[in-house]
């Protein structure tokens, strides 16, 4: 008697725990949706399912950040890299400028930012609540085999096709991105298109500012191709999310919304479309300021987020990463830019063009000594080349899984 009553009791408790942990996650996910969905001026629904919140631009969340409390917002930078402007290309790509869908329905007003709202399902199918907008494993594109944590590399499956500069100090990078929209195998794993501007050594306290397209299921619950932005201060530990989903970076452009998609996409064997992006920083505040296409300055990372980038940068890394998950022992089909090789060229393989650094003078100029960098070239490859209109380029990407890289 007594024994089945213990037995009652013991089951009543661990439903009742059960319940109880389920309710406070589900508190968790709606206090950090609340947090990050402010009340909108205007709501603008996307033809792409997304919904884009404008949100007064004293409102975002960077000014939560506890080194922003007294932050005196900049609403234009005060300095703009000398060099060759955009040079949109003429003969080779399309001239149809890159929008995004959400314009069909509307427009944010002076004073406001389009924020992309972030849906209860976008936070669920993070691990937790705080992993949500955040890389999920300390992987970054180290060039160099040979030295350090090349097992940080391999274990985590991340492959990247690079180019990148180092040895001298950075103010700033440039390149003009071919877009499309490469297939993902396995909705745990992405593709993406960016640079890196990276300050440190590649130990624990790396600062990095990132930014270009990319497709990550996981994190939009779509394989849509979407405009991104990336930092953190302590490689990608507790510091630091895509887009604006924790605080630290200030958007000041009420056109373009990070985290949005992209469009129109490049098509094998016709048109192709390329977005632009300079990233450099302002000698008199320390921001790290970005601008997207000629037209859009976006915003910019506030100096106090950083440690080593409060200077210069010591490297800056151009090209594509993917997550190889090899769920089935094979490595996976996932594409990264075109989904094919560098050899295949225009039109076919995904580009960078007109790659560049700021210099110490605050100049843009073509990086000296570009260096390549692939974990399996059979997968994924970079190809450099160097040619009028194009400055500096590259031709990476590639397929994945096939008969050379089984
Ligand atoms: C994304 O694409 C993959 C294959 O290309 C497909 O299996 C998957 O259903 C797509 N995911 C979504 C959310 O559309």
């Amino acid at each position: 008697m007594g024994k089945v009553v213990l037995l009652f009791l013991c089951m009543v408790l661990v439903v009742v725990s059960l319940a109880c942990a389920d309710s406070i996650e589900k508190l968790e996910v709606q206090k950090h949706l609340k947090n990050l969905n402010r009340p909108p001026v205007r709501s603008i629904k996307s033809p792409d399912g997304d919904v884009i919140d404008c949100i007064h631009v004293s409102h975002q969340p960077a000014f939560d950040h506890p080194d922003l409390k007294n932050h005196k917002i900049q609403m234009k930078p005060n300095f703009h890299p000398e060099g060759h402007p955009f040079g949109e290309s003429k003969v080779s790509s399309n001239s149809k400028p890159i929008t995004q869908p959400w314009h069909q329905n509307g427009r944010c007003p002076d004073g406001t930012i389009p924020v992309r709202r972030t849906k209860k399902d976008d936070m669920l199918r993070a691990s937790s609540v705080q992993h949500f907008g955040k890389k999920k494993d300390r992987s970054f594109p180290q060039p160099k085999p040979a030295k350090p944590l090349p097992d940080i590399i391999s274990q985590s499956g991340h492959q990247h096709a690079i180019a990148y500069v180092e040895g001298d100090k950075y103010y700033g990078a440039k390149a003009t991105i071919n877009v499309w929209d490469p297939k993902i195998q396995q909705p745990n794993e992405f593709s993406l298109s960016q640079m890196w501007i990276l300050g440190g050594s590649f130990g624990q306290d790396l600062n990095s500012i990132e930014a270009g397209w990319q497709v990550s299921p996981d994190l939009y619950g779509d394989n849509n191709t979407r405009l991104f932005t990336y930092w953190t201060s302590d490689a990608y530990q507790a510091t630091g999310c895509y887009n604006l989903l924790c605080s630290g970076f200030i958007q000041i452009n009420s056109d373009i919304a990070l985290g949005a998609s992209i469009s129109p996409l490049s098509k094998y064997s016709s048109s192709q479309y390329d977005i632009s992006i300079l990233v450099w920083k302002d000698p008199k505040e320390g921001n790290w300021w970005m601008q997207f296409g000629n037209d859009h300055v976006m915003g910019y990372w506030p100096a106090p987020l950083f440690s080593y980038l409060s200077d210069s940068a010591s490297m800056i890394e151009w090209g594509g990463e993917v997550v190889n998950s090899e769920s089935d022992g094979q490595h996976t089909s996932t594409q990264m830019g075109s989904g094919h090789f560098p050899e295949e060229g225009f039109g076919k393989a995904s580009y960078f063009k007109n790659i560049q650094i700021v210099d110490g003078d605050n100049k843009l100029r073509a990086p000296k000594d570009l260096g390549t960098y692939t974990e399996q070239d059979s997968c994924y490859n970079v190809q450099t080349g160097s040619a009028g209109d194009w400055g500096s380029y590259f031709y990476y990407g590639g397929p994945g899984r096939n008969p050379n890289c089984p």
